[in-house]
């Protein structure tokens, strides 16, 4: 009689997987819907359709269709005071930081 060797034990795997149920990454900090309402005064200088130049004897930036981040930051520096036009600085103070970031993801979506 020969002596069998007990069967190793397996050790069950019992790796609880979580379930990956991460939200959707998103470089988006702002509500464009909720931007659209907010940005209906820069139209006034940044002109209606695609924000163009409203003022043909002064140079406005165009920035609809600019990336979000980009315009987002330099709302914020406007906001601190690191850009220092008076006239988008009175802009973008009269504006939260959250609703200027609204503000960024309507312009990044408009179609020049
Ligand atoms: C009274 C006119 C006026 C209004 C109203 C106005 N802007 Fe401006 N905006 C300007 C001018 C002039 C500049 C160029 C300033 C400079 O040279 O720094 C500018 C620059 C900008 C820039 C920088 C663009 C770039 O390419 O660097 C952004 C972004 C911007 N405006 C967004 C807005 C938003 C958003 C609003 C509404 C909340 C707004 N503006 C309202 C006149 C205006």
């Amino acid at each position: 009689m020969s002596a069998e060797p007990a069967p190793a034990k397996t050790a069950a795997a019992t790796s609880a997987t979580a379930p990956a149920t991460a939200a959707a990454p998103s470089s988006s900090l702002g509500n464009a819907q909720r931007g659209k309402e907010l940005a209906y005064t820069c139209r006034g200088c940044h002109g209606v359709a695609g924000f163009k130049n409203a003022y043909p004897n002064y140079h406005v930036p165009r920035i609809g269709g600019q990336s979000e981040a980009y315009l987002r930051s330099a709302l914020m520096e406007y906001r601190k005071g690191t850009r220092k036009h008076p006239t988008m600085r009175a802009q973008a103070t009269s504006y939260s930081e959250q609703q200027l970031a609204d503000i960024a993801a309507y312009l990044a979506s408009v179609k020049p």
